[in-house]
């Protein structure tokens, strides 16, 4: 598709089942390199992202079988270029995990410098490069490609502290070290979720990973990954960004296959706001008949509110009575989406890594465009509760990351 048509003002009333981790899945498909044999993989979500990730291994020479929507089989055996396809790696910000997975299993992989989502910044790797050099690889950029080599078969393991908290860092490493020789420690590592997901399947296959989850990962290093099975955990961002379409556009709805812990700093969040969020085994019911409260916000890393919510709450409080400040702390210019949600009657000032939104009683529908995958699934809400019709433009960055979008909200 290449545009959105929403007709909004309507509350959202129904029920939504929420796919396999967007984030987890572009990670777990590069570390499935390193398993020697085949490896089942379940509840990957069906996005372009994945699609992609699945061509550049296949490109390297897996043998991938999809057994159906949502199940592939990786087979590692005959990997035979440890480099990667420059024009497919551009495309995904995560194609950088591939270097990980290269270097963990052959001690060395070149893979073209990474591109996904802008948000306006830079989106440095240093920490990834300091982490492989403590392992014992030299890294180097040539020619629109990092090159990573160890001038031994196995990488050795090292203690390596991480100055700034980085979800990409600490599974790139974690990757590399689970073949390393001896052990590898990981301090001040990120505690997301997909964190835990990518140390339990390389567990699963043999891996030796422990305190995934806190902020001290231990890997010990063991000789081969051998194959399995294993199912990616929901996806936090997706089911968030439903539980705040609720919240804008009113209504009821029931998110399903969830785990509601993963959800905690979200839930929190929407309550302070005035929706009802009811919490059961593997699902949340969210609902908003009354107004919408202000609220402050900050991103933090895992447990905080995570930035990847930013935009979708920003534009729930853009309906909010009274004023609410955000701030940014983890991508410095990530408010791209604020100039949109202008066009459609919100009152917000961005001053550097904060917006200050004063709530209006309504918004109204316009053609507007999403510059980047959360942003744009912000501007999906604002439409859903917007009065009148809105046209969504660049629905491409949307489509990295959500599957089904425009059926689920049907
Ligand atoms: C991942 C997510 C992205 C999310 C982000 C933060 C994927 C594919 N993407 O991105 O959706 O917004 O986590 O939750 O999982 N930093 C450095 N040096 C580095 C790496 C990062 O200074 O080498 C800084 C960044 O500038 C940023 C912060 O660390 O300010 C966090 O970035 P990081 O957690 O690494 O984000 P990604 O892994 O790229």
């Amino acid at each position: 598709m290449t545009k959105y048509i929403v007709q909004g003002g309507k509350p959202l009333f129904g029920e939504v089942e929420i796919s396999g981790a967007k984030n987890a899945a572009v990670a777990i498909i590069p570390a499935a390199l390193m398993v020697d044999g085949v490896c089942r993989i379940e509840n990957l979500p069906q996005i372009s992202d994945v699609t992609m990730s699945l061509k550049i291994l296949e490109n390297l020479g897996a043998q991938i079988r999809v057994v159906n929507r949502h199940t592939v089989e990786i087979d590692s055996t005959c990997i035979r270029s440890t480099r990667t396809d420059y024009e497919l790696a551009r495309k995904i910000r995560a194609s950088y995990y591939l270097i990980g997975a290269l270097l963990g299993r052959f001690g060395h992989g070149e893979v073209a410098m990474p591109g996904g989502c802008n948000f306006g910044g830079v989106r440095p790797i240093d920490l990834h490069v300091k982490g492989f050099t403590s392992l014992g690889a030299k890294v180097t950029v040539e020619g629109g490609f990092i090159r990573a080599a160890a001038d031994r078969p196995r990488l050795k393991g090292a203690n390596i502290y991480l100055d700034v908290v980085s979800v990409g860092a600490t599974m790139n490493i974690m990757m590399a070290a689970a073949m390393a020789e001896g052990n590898t420690v990981i301090e001040n590592a990120a505690r997301e979720p997909h964190i835990v997901d990518l140390a339990n399947f390389l567990n699963s296959m043999g891996a030796n990973i422990r305190g995934a989850g806190t902020d001290t990962i231990k890997i010990r290093g063991v000789d081969r990954l051998r194959g399995g099975s294993y199912a990616i955990i929901p996806d936090q961002i997706e089911a968030g960004t439903y539980m705040a379409a609720a919240a804008a556009a009113g209504g009821q709805i029931l998110v399903k296959n969830i785990i509601p812990k993963h959800m905690d700093c979200i839930t929190a969040k929407l309550q302070e706001c005035g929706v009802e969020v009811e919490e059961h085994e593997d699902t949340l019911l969210v609902r908003r008949n009354g107004p919408l409260r202000r609220a402050n916000i900050k991103t933090l890393p895992y447990p905080g509110f995570p930035t990847d919510m930013q935009p979708q709450i920003t534009t729930v409080l853009s309906l909010a009575q009274g004023i609410s400040l955000v701030t940014e702390s983890v991508w410095s210019s990530r408010y791209r989406y604020v100039d949109e949600l202008r066009r459609m009657g919100a009152s917000i000032q961005v001053d550097d890594k904060t917006a200050v939104v004063e709530g209006v009683d309504h918004l109204v529908g316009a053609p507007i465009q999403a510059s980047d995958l959360r942003a744009g699934a912000a501007l999906v809400i604002a439409a859903l509760a917007a009065r009148g019709q809105s046209e969504i433009s660049c629905v491409h960055y949307i489509e990295r990351g959500y599957e089904n979008l425009v059926e689920k909200l049907r």
